[in-house]
């Protein structure tokens, strides 16, 4: 078993806290405050990443992710601290109030290249001829696919079923329910389970792909991670649950249903939760977890995303 190296700089272990919302108690695991301008879930998979890429001795990092992306923007933050450039290959528009993570992601002068849909598709492809034309002029250039979701940074999750074994007794829990859009969550809390021969359940709830497609990245994902780092566990597929419907308005948007959630839970627990993932999230664990008053069984894990609230203030204040 190879375990892999990391450079410290996530705030962890994040709290679990009890919550009471709507007259039920429910456990919340604050990945939300893995730091501040270093914050979300994308911190600890970025411990591994930017370790990597120090030791590459890289001096740019390229990555990708929606214009709203907070992998990108957590990865610009991580490569100014740790003395690297960054550029960004975001789906989406140059928009000149730019809010929210693009904001932050200019603001500490990341390179911005903005695609459209189409071009998305190709990112990985993109990048890797980008890199292609910096390597020629001697730059070494360390590629993170979109939501750093490899086989490396997903260790960023195997850990953290060890950080929650010293905080609750984790044969009590049933599962673990967080939103998923590259996978590498899910995918990292699948095989940290296996590893410590736990019996969780994964719910994943897809915002960006369908159901059969998130499916595959994360058992692939979780599959390549085991071979390559020669783990001695398997991955038991039942053990994931796709929760799917919760993203019917689209990655980029949010409906109205949704935003009352948000904004009803943010008044009763001054917990706020983002338009794209966890709000999408939260309001699958509302239905299918809460309604049965489960939430002391299966734990609600908050993964961030608070700038990409601001992007979106004029529907969350008019919200009912
Ligand atoms: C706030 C937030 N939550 C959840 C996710 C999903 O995580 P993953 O890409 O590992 O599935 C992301 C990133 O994609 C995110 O930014």
């Amino acid at each position: 078993m190879i375990i892999p190296n990391r450079i410290l700089f996530a705030n962890i272990p994040t709290p679990l806290e009890v919550i009471k919302f709507d007259g039920k108690s429910f456990l919340l695991k604050r990945d939300d405050l893995t730091g501040v301008e270093l914050s979300g879930n994308k911190v600890r998979k970025l411990e591994y990443l930017i370790y990597q890429a120090k030791r590459e001795k890289s001096d740019y990092i390229f990555t990708t992710g929606g214009d709203q992306s907070n992998h990108a923007r957590a990865t610009a933050v991580a490569a100014a601290k740790f003395g690297m450039k960054s550029k960004l290959f975001l789906w989406g528009k140059n928009s000149g109030s730019s809010n929210g993570n693009l904001f932050i992601d200019k603001f500490l002068g990341a390179d911005i290249s903005f695609l459209n849909k189409e071009d998305f598709g190709n990112v990985n492809q993109i990048m890797f001829e980008e890199r292609a034309k910096y390597v020629k002029q001697g730059r070494k250039v360390f590629v993170i696919p979109e939501g750093g979701s490899t086989t490396l940074g997903i260790w960023g999750y195997i850990n953290f079923i060890e950080e929650l074994k010293n905080q609750i007794e984790i044969r009590n829990l049933r599962g673990i329910f967080s939103a998923s859009g590259s996978g590498g969550t899910a995918a990292g809390l699948l095989v940290g389970a296996a590893l410590s021969k736990v019996n969780l359940k994964i719910f994943a709830v897809n915002v960006l792909y369908s159901k059969e497609k998130i499916k595959k990245k994360i058992i692939d994902l979780a599959e390549g991670c085991i071979l390559d780092y020669k783990l001695p566990c398997r991955i038991n597929e039942d053990n994931l649950e796709i929760v799917d419907g919760y993203s019917a308005e689209g990655y980029k948007n949010i409906n109205e249903d949704k935003l009352t959630l948000i904004k009803r839970f943010a008044r009763e627990s001054g917990i706020i939760l983002d338009p794209a993932y966890t709000g999408k999230a939260f309001a699958g664990y509302y239905e299918t977890i809460l309604d049965k008053n489960d939430g002391k069984k299966v734990l609600f894990l908050h993964t961030g995303g608070i700038f990409g609230v601001f992007a979106k203030r004029t529907q969350y204040l008019s919200a009912s």
